[in-house]
């Protein structure tokens, strides 16, 4: 009792110091908007573009005789304390009000310590790990006056063709909703003002990742009740969990650009979810309203501010018409007042009131970024989103001994480790893999090395590919830089082929038709495989790629994503053995293109195909329904095998719970990391429900021989859904619970809801 009330005590006080934190900060905020005049209230709206500052000097540039004038609130993708310093000099010397700006970047994963990309990280399902890694970036960003970041991005994809696939969670609102959440906690903490944290800005709300076609930009189109069911849900984790800003995404929702869309930025994201911070357009996604079909550069930005939307970015839009749109009564008074205080609330939590120069700090520059501990903390986790695919002749883990071929374009090349969105990368600090394997095999094995092949024939299509300095392109006759390769893979005991996509084949405008492997990339895996010689598959990407062609061909293929700035070393790490994969696929791999989308969750049919191929039943005639390698799956060096699940009980009260409980060993000869996995499902309902869902997971460290019993409590919140009328309900009846390593590889249980 006497804790509960020491409790409760704390509670009050806790929540009276965060009112008179609130009343101080609004306080603050009245008095200054106050003498706010209407100009520079839209300045504070405006996030322009910094590019004239990137190659010019800040000082004699256009936007600082706007930021002057008051009439820019923020500016990002600019890098270095001393130009960042520069600018805000002007903001807090020079303009009348002597408001600071925030300064914004594309921190997707990592700075100069670059992680995973964000679809890798979530191959780990290692949620603790994924937080440190937004907490690592925030230290290094903010050490060099970063201070608010465009991510984490939760867009759910269940189409590989999207080129941005790279940049989310893969396929699963329930794992994609644990990593928003973890995201926002490493980006910002407990307080935003903290010299070491930054706001969160969560995208691209929303949709995004529905793109029709898997073609960026495009049109996404769904019914409300699979919007708050299967893609929203990690937008309204990343919110609960504090996120300062949301950022608007490109494409229509209901017909309407999102950020012209007030049903989504207003009734779902503040009056729902009780979203309280700021929402920011993406890049130019005003002006691409006219685009849209909306109206005019007045009409459009009207539109965005009506629906909620804050900040401007590049479109000038706000700035531009919103004065002639409120002389006109097309927009109020309120609703730009409104907008404006969501900022000023925002550089206030963030201290720059208190001190502008707060992320300015030269010597923590020097010492905070690409620290050892960084890149131990980025090396570990890269080695567990590695994915193995293949191993059945347990050619891996290799032995450090004799002659290792290392070939492929993607061995000796260090601009493409990082992966897409890795904007303040520092590449030439960065190893390829080629340079990291002679370092791990010094004195023990030889390591050789040929190209063998360029991206892909089409000296276009790669050039496109491989843009932002990451070009790599070999001048040289395809059948000499094969033939090359096929002589040094004759020389040693074992290659290591470096294959896939480059890193600017996925992300932004990187969509593909064809996911199959790369025509010269085939043709030189043809001639190592005549070689006789031993192959172990090292395959790079953005998505889910299709691997049948691999898969039939070669038994050893481990998925290594792009791992970031310590991607050499780590693949070293597991390709000798020093760790054991243990990464588990976040989306399904499909067996064609013509599967897309594709994804475990599905709804049933009223046809069933139970055997392909079966007539009148729902399939192809060309290919069975099943991906290549499910949502879940992954193995390791080591084995691992499951009991015979058991359940607490077999009926649960919509108050009660039961638990699940399965016994997992390791039944094998390396200590490992092993996901289990539990989904379920709901057998009937008010409305379908999907065949399986992913509703809880944990990650477990087994050394050889160790068992672990892991238990799995359900509740009502794990079978709730939201129903036609979008009420979050459960409904009393059976349900099935499966567990396992994978999606597909379950055993079930039941149990039913009084
Ligand atoms: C992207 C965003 C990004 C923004 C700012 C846009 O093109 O869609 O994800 O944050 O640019 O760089």
């Amino acid at each position: 009792m006497k804790k509960f009330f020491a409790f409760v005590l704390a509670f009050v006080a806790l929540t009276a110091a965060a009112n008179t934190d609130e009343a101080k900060m609004n306080k603050f905020i009245d008095n200054l908007m106050s003498k706010m005049t209407l100009q520079e209230k839209l300045g504070q709206l405006n996030l322009p573009v910094s590019g004239e500052i990137v190659t010019g000097s800040a000082k004699s540039s256009d936007v600082a005789e706007k930021i002057k004038k008051g009439q820019v609130g923020g500016l990002f993708n600019l890098k270095g304390v001393d130009k960042i310093r520069e600018v805000q000099q002007i903001a807090v010397e020079q303009s009348r009000l002597h408001i600071p700006l925030f300064f914004g970047m594309d921190v997707i994963h990592g700075y100069e310590t670059v992680f995973p990309i964000p679809l890798a990280l979530s191959m780990s399902w290692d949620i603790d790990a994924i937080r440190n890694s937004a907490h690592v970036a925030a230290v290094e960003s903010t050490a060099d006056g970063i201070s608010w970041t465009f991510s984490p991005m939760v867009d759910i994809c269940r189409d590989a063709r999207w080129g941005r696939m790279a940049e989310g969670a893969g396929e699963d609102p329930y794992l994609g909703s644990m990593i928003a959440k973890a995201m926002v906690e490493g980006y910002q903490g407990n307080d935003l003002a903290a010299k070491n944290t930054m706001m969160a800005c969560v995208k691209h709300f929303a949709l995004y990742g529905a793109a029709e076609a898997g073609r960026d930009y495009n049109t996404a189109d769904m019914s409300h009740t699979r919007m708050f069911n299967e893609y929203f849900p990690p937008y309204k984790a990343a919110a609960e969990a504090g996120a300062g800003s949301f950022m608007t995404s490109f494409n229509t929702v209901d017909y309407i650009p999102s950020t012209g869309n007030k049903w989504l930025m207003t009734t779902v994201l503040r009056d729902m979810w009780g979203f309280k911070g700021f929402v920011v357009t993406d890049y130019t996604a005003i002006s691409e309203m006219i685009a849209h079909g909306m109206g005019d550069l007045q009409t459009v930005s009207a539109l965005a501010l009506n629906a909620g939307t804050d900040m401007d970015m590049v479109a000038d839009g706000f700035l531009g018409t919103l004065e002639k749109s409120l002389n006109e009564g097309k927009v109020s008074m309120a609703a730009i007042d409104a907008a404006c205080r969501r900022i000023l609330e925002a550089k206030y939590k963030l201290g720059l009131f208190e001190d502008p120069y707060r992320y300015l700090d030269t010597k923590r520059a020097k010492t905070e970024i690409y620290t050892d501990e960084h890149r131990a903390a980025a090396r570990k986790l890269a080695t567990e989103t590695f994915v193995l695919l293949e191993n059945s002749d347990n050619l891996l883990p290799l032995k450090k001994q004799g002659k290792i071929a290392i070939v492929g374009p993607l061995a000796d090349t260090r601009t493409n480790m990082p992966g897409t969105w890795s904007v303040a990368a520092a590449m030439d600090k960065y190893k390829t893999v080629r340079e990291a394997m002679v370092e791990a095999v010094k004195g023990k094995a030889e390591v050789l090395y040929a190209k063998g092949c360029n991206i892909c024939y089409d000296s276009v299509m790669e050039k496109n590919s491989t843009m932002f300095g990451r070009e790599m392109r070999d001048n040289r006759d395809a059948d000499v830089m094969r033939e090359e390769a096929v002589k040094v893979a004759q020389q040693a005991d074992v290659i290591v082929a470096c294959m896939g996509e480059p890193s600017e084949m996925t992300g932004e405008s990187s969509c593909r038709t064809n996911l199959e492997i790369l025509d010269a990339q085939k043709d030189l895996l043809t001639a190592l495989k005549a070689t006789g010689k031993p192959i172990v598959l090292l395959n790079f990407s953005g998505r889910a790629t299709v691997m049948n062609w691999e898969k039939e061909n070669f038994n050893t293929i481990l998925n290594v994503w792009f791992g970031g700035s310590e991607t050499g070393d780590a693949i070293c790490d597991v390709v000798f053995g020093d760790v054991a994969p243990s990464g588990h696929l976040s989306a399904s791999m499909p067996k064609s293109v013509g599967q897309l989308p594709l994804y475990y969750a599905q709804l049933n049919t009223g046809r069933p195909c139970k055997t392909w191929f079966s007539k009148f039943t729902s399939n192809y005639l060309d290919v069975d329904n099943a991906p290549l390698y499910p949502f879940g799956y992954g193995q390791s060096y080591t084995t691992f095998s499951y009991s015979a699940p058991s359940i607490s009980s077999t009926t649960m009260k919509e108050d009660g719970s039961v638990t699940v409980s399965v016994k997992v060993t390791n039944t094998g000869n390396y200590d490992g990391a092993e996901v289990v996995q539990l989904y379920i499902r709901d057998l009937v309902g008010s409305i379908s429900r999907p065949v399986a869902e992913l509703k809880d997971f944990k990650r477990i460290n087994l050394k050889k021989g160790e068992s672990q019993v892991v238990t799995f409590t359900i509740t009502a919140d794990k079978l709730k859904f939201y129903d036609n009328d979008l009420n979050y309900i459960c409904e009393p009846g059976d349900f099935n619970v499966m567990v396992g390593p994978n999606s597909r590889d379950v055993q079930t249980l039941t149990f039913t809801l009084q």
